[in-house]
């Protein structure tokens, strides 16, 4: 991983690939290549840096000529961030040139009996295996041969787009699996783009064509080959529309602060167009409802935690058994599932890994499924059933914040109509409807005044531990409270459920270790108060976030914030609005980017 780009064209490759590299930077990523033919001295020249393609800036206007190149940005996975590892990676005698997403999961075998053939290698990542792999087919067959013999031989899922020295006015293409998405467009001046992410070509063509597992093509600058090439290929042919949720005006100096604060037009948005968005897809979809007696949902980092929240509203508001398994222990789990259950995929990207490797679990066990998405052409929902469009916008800071938001009310919604689908009648339908509805007005009035926010992000920014603690439906907002904070501040923060304290956590209650607590009145509000007595019995210091008016837990906080509640249901997703800023304040003091933390990428298309 992580991304992707090639072109086939007349202008100057090297700069357009620049460009569109430069798009796929909010993946995140740790060194970059470039590779572009110079058909003038009939040579392929290749330039790898550590660290951000600005580093390539020089050479791509000094030393790369040439109008057909590829070009990749890595997130390491196999070998450590060096140049080495770094891609474009080549054959061992120059013949095959190739960059890749994915992960090549028989690659030491592979490699040994590359190295038992004579080839040598200079990396430790998995992906020269394939350039040596590609390579060493080509005494006995031609290139189209050996692509789709290395297809069969390489295990995993793989995104593959190379150049052959014996053909170099060409580039090959090859996607093994469902991991890591693959597309290919040509404009009008018949200039072609390879990308593993589609959103980034919406300036340069109308339509692209993505690619589906086992799949290979050999593009030039008059023809698009398929060598191997699934059925129905014109239902691949997706065309561009203007996004119109990209924010060009923004006041915001990051990306992560614009979409916290367009949590509200994004909700605005869903909700009120909830009955074409959600209802009506979910009426038209072929999926069987009243076949459906367990509702699992599986999802990774935020969008794992809406998928909590999400069972929670299942089970309460559909009557339906409900679970959420992160996404990556699905499959250990070894789970009984069946063709009774709905399996229902939650990820903003609809390319990770474990979430796609779910859903395809999901399929082989005849189970139905539902892709809860950002991008509706994404893998996720390449693969599944139906696909729910959360409608929040393109999101490009490393850690979600408006995709929260947006996937827990869209599966807010789902379970409204699932239950009707079920038959089932939900008790104060309209009550609920109507919290729903002001949702977005509490966002914004959360969000227009952050003064106590900032002031208590004052007071935390220096910790270098930090508890979260909630029940209920508020423990999966305490999880994802601790992740930002752990994401964009580099503090260790851990959420627990307030009753697990006395079962081992309140060991670490110390000077050193304040408990942030969610603590909304309700059903709930009792309990907490005891975790908050027993904490400050140990000296322990609690910041709170309550309901307006509570004279009870208040005064034992060192600090709080007040959420005025309305709705069992709805109330958690305002209160994930205060742990969201508290998280980018103390980064902005932190002087950390919260757009890039490290080591951390946006789109994981490998598991
Ligand atoms: C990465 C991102 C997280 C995101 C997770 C799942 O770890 O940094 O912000 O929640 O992937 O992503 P998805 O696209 O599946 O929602």
């Amino acid at each position: 991983m992580c991304g992707i780009v090639g072109y086939i064209g007349t202008d100057n490759a090297a700069i357009i690939l620049e460009r569109f590299l430069k798009s796929l930077e909010y993946r995140g990523y740790d060194s970059a290549g470039i590779a572009v033919y110079d058909n003038i001295k009939g040579q392929l020249n290749i330039k790898k840096t550590i660290g951000t393609i600005n580093n390539l800036s020089e050479e791509i206007t000094k030393n790369l000529k040439g109008s057909l190149g590829i070009s990749h940005t890595r997130w390491a996975t196999h070998g450590k961030i060096t140049k080495e590892n770094a891609h474009p990676q080549t054959s061992s005698n120059n013949k095959i040139t190739i960059v890749h997403n994915g992960i090549v999961e028989n690659y030491l075998d592979l490699k040994a009996k590359m190295i038992a053939k004579g080839y040598t290698f200079t990396s430790e990542t998995d992906s020269e295996v394939i350039a040596n792999l590609i390579d060493s087919h080509l005494d006995k067959n031609d290139i189209n041969e050996a692509l789709k013999i290395v297809l069969s031989e390489i295990t995993g899922s793989s995104t593959i787009v190379g150049i052959s020295s014996e053909d170099p006015n060409s580039i090959f293409v090859l996607k093994k699996g469902n991991s890591g998405g693959l597309v290919i467009s040509e404009n009008e001046k018949g200039e072609k783009i390879i990308s593993s992410d589609p959103s980034i070509i919406s300036d340069f063509a109308s339509s692209y064509r993505y690619l589906v597992d086992s799949e290979i093509a050999i593009l030039s600058s008059n023809t698009t080959n398929f060598v191997q090439e699934a059925s129905k290929p014109e239902s691949r042919l997706i065309n561009i529309t203007a996004n119109t949720m990209i924010n060009d005006d923004s006041v915001y100096q990051f990306k992560m602060e614009e979409e916290i604060f367009s949590q509200k037009k994004a909700l605005e948005r869903l909700i009120s167009k909830k009955d074409s968005l959600i209802f009506k897809k979910l009426d038209n979809s072929k999926i069987e409802f009243k076949k459906v007696e367990r509702i699992l949902i599986i999802g990774m980092g935020s969008s794992f935690h809406a998928g909590l929240l999400g069972s929670s509203y299942f089970e309460a508001v559909s009557s339906i058994k409900s679970e959420t398994i992160n996404a990556s222990e699905f499959i250990e789990t070894k789970k009984v599932i069946g063709p009774e259950d709905l399996v229902i995929g939650v990820t903003q990207s609809g390319e990770t890994a474990e979430t796609i490797k779910g859903l395809e679990f999901a399929k082989i066990k005849e189970a139905q499924t539902i892709a809860v998405v950002e991008k509706d052409t994404s893998q996720a929902s390449i693969i599944s059933d139906t696909t729910i469009n959360i409608s929040s916008g393109p999101e490009f800071a490393v850690a979600s914040t408006k995709t929260f938001t947006s996937s827990v009310v869209s599966l807010l919604l789902m379970s409204i109509k699932i239950a009707e689908k079920r038959n089932i009648v939900i008790k104060n339908l309209k009550e609920l409807l109507e919290n729903i509805g002001m949702l977005p007005s509490k966002v914004g009035s959360i969000l227009s005044d952050i003064s106590s926010i900032k002031s208590l992000s004052r007071k935390l920014h220096n910790q270098e531990h930090i508890l979260y603690l909630g029940r209920g439906l508020l423990y999966p907002i305490a999880l994802e409270g601790a992740l930002k904070m752990k994401e964009v501040c580099y503090i260790h923060a851990e959420a627990y459920t307030a009753g697990e304290m006395k079962h081992g956590v309140n060991a670490l209650i110390g000077d050193d270790m304040p408990s942030i607590v969610l603590a909304p009145k309700g059903s709930t509000h009792a309990k907490m108060l005891s975790t908050v007595n027993e904490i400050t019995a140990r000296e322990g210091r609690v910041i709170g976030l309550v309901s307006e008016k509570d004279l009870e837990i208040t005064p034992l906080l060192s600090e709080h914030l007040t959420i005025e509640s309305y709705h069992p249901l709805v109330d958690p997703i305002l209160f994930v609005l205060p742990l969201q800023l508290i998280s980018l304040y103390c980064s902005l003091r932190l002087k950390i980017n919260p757009d890039r933390p490290r080591n951390l990428a946006k789109t994981v298309t490998v598991e």
